[in-house]
């Protein structure tokens, strides 16, 4: 089974968090074709927000965004015990090195250009390496009518159609380092490739071996 993890950058606060999603992925890599794609979180938008008030455009706060998403890659790599020493670039780089007889070895990657969340990458690495499963590890518990941060009578949904999820995501904003659970390209991609997606909150890192196995509490887009 080939899955992508799109890995929130709430996984990279510290090294003990680090070190409890690696070890659930190195155990996930054993019986799944996996590729990781990593957050940036709070860092990155720190230091957006550090840019933005220097004047800086959007598309340069992305690229900061995209430079701190390649860091925590690169963090995950240090903890992982089979993966490829340095985070992909881009699609095509990764499936040029996950050659046949390659399967058990992560691959790692961060944000790839401007516009997007690293939501948006997962969903077109998966797309492009056809991948069985999309699996987005977040802060939250699902996909939501509303912020749930914010509005406490948000309500949460067990299922969506890729049509529903576009529909709710094009509310949202794309601003660099804006916070949104899938951002509207990765639904866009979602939705034209039909590749099954499961929302999941990571605060138990096992979770992710469960929701490979269809165990969740999560919201699934299918
Ligand atoms: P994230 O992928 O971490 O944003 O990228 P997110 O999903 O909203 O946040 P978390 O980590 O799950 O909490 C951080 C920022 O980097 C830029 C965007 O500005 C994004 O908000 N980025 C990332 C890109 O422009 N392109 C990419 O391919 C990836």
């Amino acid at each position: 089974m080939k899955v992508v993890v799109s890995l929130g950058g709430i996984f990279f606060s510290d090294a003990e968090t680090i070190k409890n999603v690696a070890e659930v992925l190195d155990e996930l890599a054993k019986s799944c074709n996996l590729y990781v794609v990593t957050g940036g979180g709070e860092r990155a938008r720190e230091y957006i927000n550090i840019a933005r008030e220097l004047g800086a455009n959007e598309a340069l706060c992305d690229y900061i965004g995209i430079a701190l998403t390649r860091i925590n890659a690169k963090l995950l790599i240090s903890a992982l015990t089979n993966a490829y020493p340095e985070p992909f670039l881009d699609y095509k780089e990764v499936a040029v090195a996950k050659v046949k007889g390659d399967e058990k070895r992560i691959a790692v990657m961060g944000g790839v250009s401007p516009g997007y969340t690293t939501d948006a990458v997962a969903a077109i690495l998966a797309e492009f390496v056809n991948a069985d499963l999309l699996l987005d590890v977040t802060s939250v518990d699902g996909v939501y009518d509303a912020d749930p941060r914010i509005d406490p009578s948000a309500k949460k949904y067990d299922k969506l159609s890729p049509t529903e999820l576009v529909a709710l995501t094009m509310k949202g904003d794309l601003k660099a380092g804006s916070r949104i659970v899938i951002d509207p390209v990765a639904a866009k991609i979602i939705e034209r490739s039909g590749i099954k997606t499961i929302v999941i909150n990571g605060s138990d890192p096992r979770g992710i071996i469960n929701a490979v196995h269809g165990k969740h509490q999560g919201t699934e887009i299918t």
